[in-house]
């Protein structure tokens, strides 16, 4: 079985090709039978020694190498680090006897390498790639929460030294190109096309015949020395405080673990020679699968993310289809946004607004943003120019006349938006795809005039849409499968991430994320101390704390929403009360004081520096109230998981995919969580833990974060949901 893994072929020059492919599954992993393959490899390489050039390292997928075993990995525990550190260590011994063969070892990289995949090559003696900029070479490990265990963090510290291996790959675990990755000293040639790899490969083997050098690696020549220096170097040493300094920065506030195991793994590895080194990096590697943070992100940034990806939110029995034409009505923030999106996934568009004018306003955003590509050389002129000559500027209805989607982005208004899909109704074909960007109104109410309701949805994307990629799939009561299909296939073509959820006020990722910035507002109630409040919610792993983001939202816009919530509660004949913290809000709005774009809210902004937490605030309310910064912590990540969980009772959410990626992505619940539906299943005591814990903090800090009956019942059954979609489909 073995042989089928790993193809032996040795050729009259004496060259082994060595070509990975897993007969069993379209990538290769380090699943057992690599395992198994591998062992048998090394062993008769070793006892053919004699009669070899050198290896060529190939495989036979479309990607080189797909990485470790994240299953197994997943499900690792403290009980198990042991064997986890022994696994490791079998799979690193490996291939450490294979860059001590003696003989040169070339790889030979025709299609991605992450992770696992760039450890094996990291092992070679020289790296030859396929300059294909599809391509991607890295060690992601740091955003599974987890760190490069396959030798990575060790030998990319030799080869570039510490700080350059810290920054260009290892603590944000960048995706770079075969030509990147040649400029930054991993990939030694590349090539133009995958037929030339292994030739040139065995040219190489054959040029350096008898150099005894081009078989040794340079950390195993006696008084090899890192460069750059090491942390005994005293040049070294007086700069190694700015390392953990910088990398708090970096991670502002965030508790998240693996960076600082990378970073400590690469400092102490470095002072140690390379099998000592190898051996701390694979125990920190342990030590990170068994927490709960590989667990979680593993969860969200691999299986969950991969599910939406490969189409698990998408209804069956719907023929995929790629849209040529789409139009867009309103060219203000979000429409020129969406225009750019939409155009440079090579996709026309029609941008509309009432003057012609005000629609090529919209297409100048793009040419602002397609400059600025230029000017980074992240393009040129003749790409970014097709981009432009994409979009179409008009303030014709009947230009829509053909496109596939509509999306309809105009004035945050009932009535308009009624107007509008009327008269684009009027003019596209039966088969065009309707969507709003709404952020507030209900699709349900908007579909009920359109002509065709099951082809009306809601698209739901976040500003600023160049940059955000999550896009928020909302469906009506009469939304069709096929709609929503089709909306996973425009969102998806336009290269962004779609959630699917159902229709309701705020719809998920807004209500969600009113909460956050509620219960912000209630601690300013409370008289706990903004600073506090701030630094709380960042060392919880928020990106932005909630005053800052109540600012941004502006105070009156909150206000709005809540005066909608009111007057839908009032017609069902349910009682509103004004909350503590929605009374500060209110005291503020009187003061003037609106928000950032008014120029004052709980943060002054004085011109050309930055934002201050308004003294004023913490004199009128804070009596220095002090509470564990663990409740503080609990109490933002609590709010926004119970309301997930409503969003699951009620029937908004269905999948915890959409929950977790659309947390992590729309409204910057904390990446080391793994998202809020994790959060809670992945909980101390899993989903009865935390209901248990949300107990406590009712008891201590109010009925808010009562679970409900419904939640409580699903603890005792331990699953939020049933089952996933991928499992209702199987
Ligand atoms: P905006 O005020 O920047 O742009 C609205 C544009 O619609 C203006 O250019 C206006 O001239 C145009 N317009 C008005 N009537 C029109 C008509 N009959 N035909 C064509 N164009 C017309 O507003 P923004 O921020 O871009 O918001 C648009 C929609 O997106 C709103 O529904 C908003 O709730 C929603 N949204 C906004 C987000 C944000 O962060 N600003 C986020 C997500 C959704």
């Amino acid at each position: 079985m073995s042989e089928n893994m790993i193809r032996y072929e040795r050729d009259d020059e004496g060259i082994v090709t060595l070509t990975m492919d897993d007969p069993n599954a379209g990538a290769n992993t380090m699943n057992a039978t690599y395992k198994d393959a591998m062992a048998e490899t090394v062993e008769r390489l070793e006892a053919e020694k004699d009669d070899i050039t050198g290896v060529v390292l190939t495989s036979g997928k479309k990607t080189f190498f797909a990485g470790g075993n994240l299953a197994d990995l997943q499900k690792a525990t403290r009980e198990t680090v042991g064997d986890v550190f022994a696994e490791v260590e079998l799979i690193k011994s490996q291939l450490r006897r294979l860059e001590q063969l003696g003989k040169p070892v070339v790889a030979a990289i025709n299609g991605t390498a992450l992770g696992g995949g760039l450890e094996i090559a990291l092992a070679c003696h020289h790296r030859i790639a396929v300059d294909d900029a599809k391509v991607k070479l890295g060690l992601p490990e740091v955003t599974l929460g987890l760190l490069p265990g396959g030798g990575g963090v060790t030998r990319l510290v030799r080869m570039l030294g510490i700080a350059p291996a810290l920054m260009d790959w290892l603590l944000q675990g960048q995706q770079r190109t075969p030509a990147e990755a040649h400029a930054k000293g991993v990939i030694d040639e590349l090539v133009a096309t995958r037929d030339e790899l292994v030739p040139a490969a065995k040219a190489w083997i054959l040029a350096h015949k008898d150099d005894a050098a081009a078989g040794t690696k340079a950390w195993d020549v006696k008084g090899y020395k890192i460069p750059g220096g090491t942390p005994t170097t005293p040049a070294f040493a007086a700069n190694l405080p700015a390392f953990p300094a910088n990398l708090r920065k970096q991670l502002k506030g965030s508790p998240v673990k693996s960076p600082r195991s990378i970073m400590s793994a690469a400092v102490e590895g470095a002072q140690v020679d390379f099998d000592t080194a190898s051996r701390i990096e694979s125990r920190y590697f342990a030590d990170l699968t068994a927490g709960r943070e590989s667990t979680a992100m593993i969860q969200a940034f691999f299986f969950d993310l991969q599910s939406i990806n490969s189409g698990a939110l998408r209804p069956a029995g719907v023929e995929r289809r790629a849209s040529a034409k789409v139009g867009i009505l309103g060219a203000g923030m979000m429409g020129a946004g969406i225009a750019y999106s939409a155009a440079m996934s090579g996709i026309e568009v029609v941008l509309k607004d009432v003057s012609v004018e005000g629609a090529e306003k919209g297409k100048a955003y793009s040419e602002k943003l397609l400059a600025k590509r230029v000017a980074r050389g992240k393009s040129d002129q003749a790409k970014a120019d097709e981009v432009l000559a994409r979009i179409t500027p008009t303030a014709d209805y009947a230009d829509l006349a053909g496109c596939d989607v509509v999306i309809e982005a105009v004035f945050e208004d009932y009535n308009l938006k009624k107007q509008v899909f009327a008269e684009v109704e009027a003019v596209v074909g039966p088969d065009t795809l309707l969507c709003s960007n709404t952020s507030t109104l209900p699709i349900t109410s908007l579909q009920g005039f359109s002509s065709r309701p099951q082809d009306f949805i809601g698209l739901h994307f976040f500003s600023p849409v160049d940059k955000m990629q999550l896009v928020e799939i909302i469906r009506g009561e009469q939304t069709s499968d096929e709609a929503t299909a089709r909306a996973i296939d425009i969102v998806q073509q336009i290269r962004k991430i779609p959630i699917v959820v159902g229709d309701g006020r705020g719809f998920y990722t807004s209500r969600v994320f009113g909460t956050l910035i509620d219960e912000g507002a209630q601690l300013v109630a409370e008289g706990v101390d903004p600073h506090v409040i701030e630094r709380a919610a960042t060392s919880a792993g928020f990106p932005a704390p909630p005053l800052a983001m109540l600012d941004e939202v502006s105070l009156t816009l909150t206000q709005h929403i809540r005066g909608e919530a009111a007057k839908a509660a009032k017609a069902e004949g349910r009682e509103v009360t004004r909350t503590p913290g929605e009374e500060v809000i209110d005291t503020l709005v009187e003061l003037g004081r609106k928000g950032r774009a008014a120029g004052a809210g709980l943060y002054d902004y004085p011109e050309g520096e930055p934002k201050v937490l308004w003294p004023e605030l913490r004199q009128r309310w804070s009596k220095d109230t002090e509470i564990p910064l663990r409740d503080l912590h609990d109490r933002y990540l609590f709010r926004m998981a119970l309301e997930t969980a409503a969003c699951f009772e009620s029937g908004v959410l269905t999948d915890t995919q959409s929950a977790n990626i659309g947390g992590i992505f729309g409204i910057g619940f904390p990446p080391h969580t793994g998202g809020p539906a994790t959060f809670m299943t992945n909980y101390e005591g899993g989903l009865r833990g935390f209901v248990a814990r949300a107990n406590e903090l009712a008891d201590a800090y109010g009925d808010r974060f009562r679970p409900s009956a419904w939640l409580t019942e699903r603890a005792a059954i331990g699953t939020l949901v049933d089952a996933t979609p991928e499992a209702k489909a199987s």
